[in-house]
């Protein structure tokens, strides 16, 4: 039995761009999937076909029990969708925007209010309830867009990026509110580039890049896939960081990954507390400073980046970098590869 959101060899293609290059998707009713993927990936144009948004060119999808292309008005009606770009009326307030939600969905006028009073405290609107959205800032139209995906609920919902531009406390009460949702047997799928996200809420991952999903698991399986330890250090001095880089090219058993603007510098490697003591005298003996040394198994983001290779992108910015210039390096052989 297909879970309650299923998608099979999906294929969407815009002139020359093949956006889905043939997606396939399980989730089991009241887990939560998180869809990753570098900008550009297709996690958009995947959450648009499963919402009836966009017709798919060829595949399969089925959600909450019902066929997407043949009863997409019933679908309709059995999820909730919020989009990766805040959908409100602008000049309507909060509270309006709420209570017209609920009357879309044929509540009525009473219980429409109670809805919209019990969301607006919950996503911290209750203070601006009564003025217009388009005197909203950012954080506060993506709240309310969410506040309004929530008015009924459904027992299917897509969530499209829903933390991006919250600040850190809105984004909790958001991740707390998910969590209900789904201990109420929700099935919830949904994109993010914040893989802290994921590894918090999303029971699976899948993790899309060019059209297809190219891993999926658990956060727990897909760091053992990604597989070894890491030595993280922190440099002293940034003139510092590609003599850093060397040292531990020596030691690394993949590429070293480098935060310019935090002068840390990542490896993967094998050996442990014995590798970490060389790596310390080599890095002594070579003159360099360090603030900070440690050792540390893969998070979600070392998979991202080993998945997708996109590892390359933070360098750009010191070309003069020997890891930088390695970096581009390889990135042009992938690029030549394809
Ligand atoms: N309506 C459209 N017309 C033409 N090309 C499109 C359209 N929608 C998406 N694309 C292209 O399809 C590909 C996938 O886009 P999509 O929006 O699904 O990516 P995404 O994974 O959501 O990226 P992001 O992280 O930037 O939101 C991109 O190359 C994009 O330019
Ligand atoms: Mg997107």
């Amino acid at each position: 039995m297909p879970g309650a959101i299923y998608a099979e060899g999906l294929v969407k293609t815009f002139g020359d761009v093949r956006a889905l290059d043939g997606v396939d998707l399980d989730v089991p009713e009241g887990t939560v999937l998180g869809l990753l993927g570098p900008n550009g990936a297709g996690k958009t144009t995947t959450v648009r076909c499963l919402t009836t948004l966009l017709r798919p060119d060829s595949g399969k999808a089925v959600v909450a029990g019902l066929d997407v292309l043949r009863h997409p008005n019933e679908v309709r009606r059995s999820i909730g969708l919020s989009g990766q770009f805040a959908a409100v009326d602008e000049y309507l307030t909060g509270r309006e925007n709420l209570q017209m939600v609920g009357q879309l969905y044929q509540m009525k006028a009473k219980e429409a209010k109670v809805r919209a009073d019990e969301l607006l405290e919950q996503f911290n609107l209750a203070d601006a309830a009564d003025r217009t959205a388009k005197t909203y800032s950012g954080g506060m139209r993506r709240r309310l867009d969410l506040a309004a995906a929530l008015v009924v609920s459904p027992p299917v919902m897509f969530m499209d990026e829903p933390t991006t531009g919250l600040d850190p406390r809105n984004r909790q009460q958001l991740w707390e509110v998910i969590k209900q949702l789904v201990s109420g047997g929700t099935t919830l799928l949904l994109t993010t580039q914040y893989l802290e996200e994921a590894d918090h809420l999303a029971h699976d991952i899948a993790v899309v890049d060019h059209g297809r999903v190219i891993a999926r698991g658990t956060s727990d399986q897909l760091k053992a896939r990604t597989g070894g330890e890491r030595v993280e250090v922190v440099v002293h001095d940034r003139e510092h960081i590609p003599t850093a880089a060397e040292v531990l090219a020596g030691f690394g058993k993949g590429d070293t990954s480098i935060e310019d603007h935090t002068r840390m510098l990542t490896v993967p490697v094998t050996g442990g507390a014995k590798l970490l003591a060389e790596v310390i005298r080599e890095l002594d003996a070579r003159g360099i400073e360090i603030d900070d040394i440690g050792l540390r198994r893969p998070t979600l983001d070392d998979v991202f980046l080993s998945l997708t290779g996109h590892v390359a992108e933070v360098k750009d910015e010191e070309p003069g970098a020997a890891a930088g210039a390695a970096a581009k390096d390889r990135r042009h052989k992938k690029e030549t590869a394809k």
